[in-house]
């Protein structure tokens, strides 16, 4: 079926690239529609919106996915799992059941909220002192910080929760260690940093580790085949990249979908429709010409930020069998736009790492579903993780372009881009 659907594209693509020549506009670069994506414009020590990257000019949007809500999606999930598991799950039977956190980037609000969603629903959280909380309302209340080794329980950013299990018994809960998973030379949810994690930990209090948490799948996996796996230790991730949900047959416990597809779709559909000078639902909220629509349960629309966001599912072993290619297309919004109405157009598109496992084993592809349906050329950048530069280098002749999405290694940093469309 899927390869029937691949074969019909196929050969409606062919036919439309070769028809077309593909001319840059002359409408000046500051006008052109800008996409930011996954990395939100947003100060990396408070986390508020870049109003100034968000609001470039009229064309500009961000896509991303409701990081609370996934986040306290996850939390539930690891507790659901967990109450349901019973005492057995205290490997060493002392009572208290130790966790270790693999954190993406501190920098990174859907890294912050993760952290904070697991703390709250695990009973560890403690609020943020640091943007002068005192109580714990929401998940945004809480304490975000790596707090290193606490096998001892002084830790000051967590506290020493408790859990009532389904078979009544009671558990302490504690963070045992977590860390920023940053590799030397600076980039972060970086999948080998967690694989030595988990070496050091777990030689050093490994039979107090019960469960593995980790901001996503790329790290999460890391942590599985190098020591969770072997040891039966139920580890939790995020993103439901192919690989993890994959393993969750082989034993990893549960990830949770940002719905890759929806989030690749409104990248590249924000641009379209901002090049066709169509109202922005077009093709999103209303069906466009071709059929192409989302449903209402997969993303909502804030006007006022101008943030598209997915919302997130919860991949498990009750369900895993259909999530488990991330990487297919959805049929809601696959067809393929005339170009009398969406003529071929140039896009500008950078991954801000090479490396990472979400955005290349996952959104990548479903973003190449999405660019030939829509009669977009893109050219796709990959950066080195860390370093802007290495990017916005890469954006020398933004006039080849029609428009651009942007994929940030630092959420502060927009400035570097749009002074490059000045
Ligand atoms: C994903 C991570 C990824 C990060 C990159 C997050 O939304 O869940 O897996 O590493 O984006 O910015």
């Amino acid at each position: 079926m899927r390869k029937a659907f691949s074969i019909v594209m196929a050969a409606a693509l062919a036919g439309s690239m070769m028809a077309v020549t593909v001319s840059a506009s002359d409408v000046a670069n500051a006008d052109k529609p800008v996409a930011w994506f996954n990395r939100q414009p947003s100060n990396s020590q408070t986390g508020e919106l870049d109003m100034d990257a968000l609001t470039w000019n009229e064309d500009t949007y961000y896509v991303g996915f409701d990081a609370k809500q996934g986040a306290e999606l996850q939390g539930e999930m690891i507790v659901d799992y967990v109450k349901a598991h019973g005492a057995e799950l205290d490997r060493n039977g002392d009572g208290v059941l130790g966790y270790v956190l693999c954190i993406g980037d501190i920098g990174h609000n859907d890294s912050i909220a993760r952290t904070r969603g697991a703390r709250k629903a695990l009973g560890t959280a403690v609020p943020d002192s640091s943007q002068g909380k005192e109580s714990i309302e929401t998940i945004d209340d809480v304490d975000s910080q790596p707090i290193g080794t606490n096998t001892d329980g002084s830790a000051t950013d967590v506290q020493d929760g408790s859990i009532t299990l389904d078979d009544g018994t009671e558990l302490v809960v504690r963070e045992l260690a977590s860390q920023e998973m940053k590799n030397n030379s600076g980039a972060t949810w970086d999948a080998p940093t967690a694989g030595n994690a988990i070496a050091t930990w777990s030689a050093a209090f490994g039979d107090q580790i019960d469960i593995v948490v980790s901001n996503n799948d790329g790290m999460g996996m890391a942590v599985f085949n190098a020591w969770s796996h072997e040891n039966n230790v139920p580890t939790f991730g995020y993103d439901a990249n192919s690989d993890a949900v994959a393993a969750i047959a082989d034993g990893y416990c549960g990830t949770i979908s940002q719905n890759a597809d929806v989030q690749a779709y409104l990248t590249l559909r924000v641009l379209r429709n901002a090049l066709d000078d169509a109202d922005i639902m077009t093709g999103i909220g209303t069906p466009d010409a071709a059929g192409n629509v989302l449903s209402e349960d997969l993303f909502y629309y804030d006007e006022e930020t101008r943030c598209f966001y997915a919302l997130n599912g919860a991949v498990t072993a009750d369900n895993y069998e259909s999530f488990l290619d991330a990487t297919a297309p959805n049929a809601a919004f696959s067809n393929q736009l005339s170009e009398d109405d969406a003529p071929v157009k140039k896009v500008w598109l950078d991954i801000f790492n090479s490396t990472d496992n979400f955005l290349n084993a996952t959104y990548l592809p479903q973003l190449q579903n999405y660019d030939k349906i829509m009669n977009l050329e893109v050219e796709y950048i990959k950066g080195d993780g860390q370093t802007e530069a290495n990017i916005t280098d890469r954006l020398a002749n933004p006039g080849e372009y029609d428009a651009f999405a942007i994929n940030m290694c630092k959420t502060d940093n927009a400035a570097a881009y749009t002074a490059k469309l000045q």
